[in-house]
């Protein structure tokens, strides 16, 4: 069996791999593939399968380039990069991996919260600007988060989890929206259901969003719902860029419209939304809220054994339909 990987993964899920005997090829650049060069390297062999990542897009073009493949495994939870829909059509199989980074997401939702509320990135900047000349009675005041409210919109794993830390370690209320509810956010974190986003926005002082991108969440907060949240809320979005409408956002903070946002994804990833970067109010990390070694891991554990499971006949645990 040949095996190709877009770009070098965990070493724990290579090894899988080759200790199943298939022969393996992994794109030596240390970088994301363009096109072409995904294009031709998938035509350079028969593979049976391609484990890909959230950073290729994978469509009728890609493959056409690989007719022999049977299974995509992403290297995410997310699997917007993939046609699905064309992919099932042709026979072929995808997989994600949810699970195992659902910690590592949550974890990192809480971090840009906590950044934002305490004005942690602001003023460490301030101290090493060498601004600090003495305790400041009224410098860099906050948001405390207890008797607060989080409105979750998405209540899959990773929203659910960032309930439970923010409900069970800051005392905050929660609220959730989503296209069904979920009993164990009623029973376990008392929150309350909305089944549709305007309430939820109008009712949280922070809003952390966990969709899927899918044609009815891009751009699920736009200008006008941004305008439905409290002018002291914050918009935390760890899920996918497009969820969010970046412009309207970047307008929404410099008119104070919100308090401020926490963003791990972007729009139009790597490049910000003109205007983004300079505003004090934003806290923004370069898509990394699974970036901690056992999520990697578990990550390329669970693509592997997807591809595995697939080569040995049987069908993936983690098979995504569109
Ligand atoms: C990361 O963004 C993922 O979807 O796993
Ligand atoms: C992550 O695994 C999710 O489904 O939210």
């Amino acid at each position: 069996m040949k095996i190709f990987i877009t770009q070098r993964i965990p070493e724990i899920g290579i090894k899988m791999l080759q200790d199943k005997g298939f022969e393996i090829d992994i794109n030596p650049e240390d970088r994301i593939l363009t096109k072409d060069e995904l294009l031709t390297a998938l035509k350079a062999k028969p593979y049976d399968a391609v484990l890909c990542l959230l950073t290729n897009p994978i469509n009728s073009e890609v493959f056409d380039a690989c007719p022999t493949a049977k299974i995509f495994a992403n290297y995410a939870v997310g699997y917007n990069n993939i046609d699905v829909a064309e992919a099932t059509k042709r026979g072929i199989t995808v997989t994600n991996t949810p699970g195992a980074l659902t910690d590592a997401v949550a974890e990192h939702a809480v971090a840009l919260i906590m950044s934002l509320t305490r004005r942690i990135v602001e003023s460490d900047k301030f101290l090493r600007e060498g601004k600090y000349k003495g305790w400041l009675p009224l410098g860099f005041l906050g948001l405390d988060l207890k008797g607060k409210t989080v409105g979750i919109m998405g209540g899959g794993r990773i929203g659910y989890r960032v309930a439970e830390i923010l409900r069970k370690g800051f005392q905050m209320n929660v609220a959730y929206y989503d296209i069904k509810k979920t009993d164990v956010f009623e029973s376990e974190l008392q929150a309350t259901f909305y089944d549709n986003a305007e309430e939820l926005l109008k009712v949280s002082d922070i809003v952390s969003v966990h969709v899927p991108l899918l044609d009815s969440t891009k751009h699920l907060i736009n200008e006008e719902r941004l305008k439905m949240m409290k002018p002291g809320a914050y918009l935390i979005n760890t899920s996918r860029g497009p969820v969010v409408d970046e412009i309207a956002l970047v307008s929404a903070l410099k008119n104070n419209v919100i308090a401020g946002a926490g963003l791990d994804v972007f729009e139009n990833e790597p490049a910000l939304a003109p205007g983004l970067a300079e505003l004090s109010n934003v806290v923004i990390t370069p898509h990394t809220a699974s970036a901690t070694v056992p999520a990697r891991d578990g990550m390329a554990v669970l693509a592997a054994q997807n591809i595995i499971d697939m080569m040995e006949g049987k069908t993936p645990v983690n098979k995504v339909v569109a």
